[in-house]
């Protein structure tokens, strides 16, 4: 299974980068009142917040803001993810506790039924095996807690050119296109029907889903069917 990295040629350091930069743009009001009206309310008091490929942990920074008293764990395959998170990163309140683990081959450090909320943003397109993944997931996560899936969806080529390459400055625009080109399969993977099946066959009822921000993405709210 290829990484995210051989994928688009690019350094661990690149993709620590990479995510950084879009962050903000990722996780903005639209998606953290999405997160309020769909996510809150379903967590116990203090929540147990998992981040599978949680990258450079923001995301973990950004809910330990929200919710001091939440117990926030990240799970990367990357080291130089994980080093970041645990080095870079300052946190308002206690830091996360980050393990580099490969959610594919290990196991998830965690009782079953244990966790409120499981969150994988940008990961799962590149496994090649989501249903093993999702058996994981089930296994840990409270009942009623909720599994948020965040992951591309199917778009034309011109399309995701242009969203991913449209505005950087000229000279940039040909080294982008062509990382661009050699993702746009695995960013291409799934369509949204697709996902809802997978999720379906992972034994996960869909609560809501929407496109928050981008044509090419799409953020899957999903509890427990058994
Ligand atoms: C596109 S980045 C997204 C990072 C972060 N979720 C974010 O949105 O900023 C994908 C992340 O998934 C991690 N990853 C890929 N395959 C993984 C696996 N099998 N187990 C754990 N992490 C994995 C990569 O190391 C990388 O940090």
């Amino acid at each position: 299974m290829a990484t995210h990295q051989e994928i688009a040629g690019v350094s661990d350091e690149d993709l620590v980068n990479r995510m950084i930069s879009s962050h903000t743009d990722r996780f903005d009001d639209v998606f953290w009142t999405f997160f309020q009206e769909q996510v809150e309310p379903n967590l116990t008091d203090p929540p147990i917040m998992v981040d599978l490929g949680c990258g450079p942990g923001l995301l973990l920074r950004d809910l330990r803001q929200r919710c001091a008293n939440a117990i926030l764990h990240g799970i990367d395959v990357t080291k130089a993810m994980i080093d970041y998170a645990n080095n870079k990163v300052e946190y308002q309140g206690e830091k996360p506790q980050y393990s580099i683990l490969d959610v594919a081959n290990d196991d998830l450090p965690f009782s079953a039924e244990s966790v409120d909320l499981v969150s994988m943003v940008a990961v799962m397109h590149v496994l090649s095996e989501p249903l093993p993944v999702l058996e994981k997931i089930q296994k840990v996560l409270k009942p009623g807690g909720v599994f948020l899936l965040q992951d591309w969806i199917r778009t034309s080529l011109p399309q995701y050119l242009e969203r991913m390459a449209g505005n950087v400055p000229p000279e940039q625009m040909e080294a982008t296109r062509s990382a661009m080109f050699k993702l746009f399969p695995s960013h291409n993977k799934y369509t949204t029907d697709d996902w809802l099946w997978v999720l379906e066959q992972g034994g996960f009822r869909v609560v809501e889903h929407k496109q928050l921000r981008s044509p090419h993405f799409c953020t899957f709210v999903c509890t427990s069917k058994g």
